[in-house]
């Protein structure tokens, strides 16, 4: 099934996750369900808390994205219980976007690497090091798990001018070529 996406103010965004385990009702399915979400959205990740779930759970595929930058071809795979354990020092700056947030395109600076401790769909643990802009889409999606969106990370000024955009979300007062869920 394709969900409906969760935009900003709607509560889960902001609510604590937690891990799931290996009797997690379905969870084939659910991944699944998220890329094919994903998919329809036409977007490079999800998070479970923006299909309404308060679980520790993404998705990332960046493939689209391959023919701009060689870092994202191939680069498509399911984190379950996340843990980011080391940020790199060295940052970037880059535009981001979010499915939760449409129509809001934002400068936001982040490590240019990390090391990230995950379960697969297969449930196989995984330690890597991941660079460049799959870094940046995982951080992303990492902070919803957190209860974060990439807007938390703008300046004053930055999330003034869009104060218009994001009342309206909360109103859920937008219009989105994708199915959403404001509250
Ligand atoms: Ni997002």
């Amino acid at each position: 099934m394709i969900y409906p996406i969760t935009i900003y103010g709607n509560p889960v965004l902001r609510k604590e996750t937690v891990d799931i385990d290996k009797d997690y009702p379905e969870l084939q399915q659910l991944i699944e369900d998220m890329f094919k979400t994903l998919y329809r959205a036409e977007g490079v990740g999800l998070a479970a808390p923006q299909i309404g779930l308060s679980i520790r759970l993404f998705v990332i595929d960046l493939n689209v994205l391959a023919e701009d930058d060689p870092a994202c071809d191939g680069f498509k795979k399911v984190f379950i219980n996340p843990k980011i354990v080391e940020y790199s020092e060295k940052t970037e700056t880059r535009d981001e976007g979010c499915l939760s947030l449409p129509g809001i395109n934002e400068s936001v600076k982040r490590s240019w690497s990390v090391k990230i401790a995950y379960f697969d769909e297969n449930w196989v643990r995984h330690e890597e090091v991941i660079e460049g802009f799959p870094a940046r889409a995982v951080q992303h999606e990492y902070d919803h798990l957190e209860g974060k969106m990439f807007i938390d990370h703008l300046s004053p000024i930055r999330r003034q001018m869009n104060r218009t955009k994001l009342s309206s979300m909360v109103k859920g007062k937008i219009r989105c070529r994708y199915t959403i869920k404001s509250n």
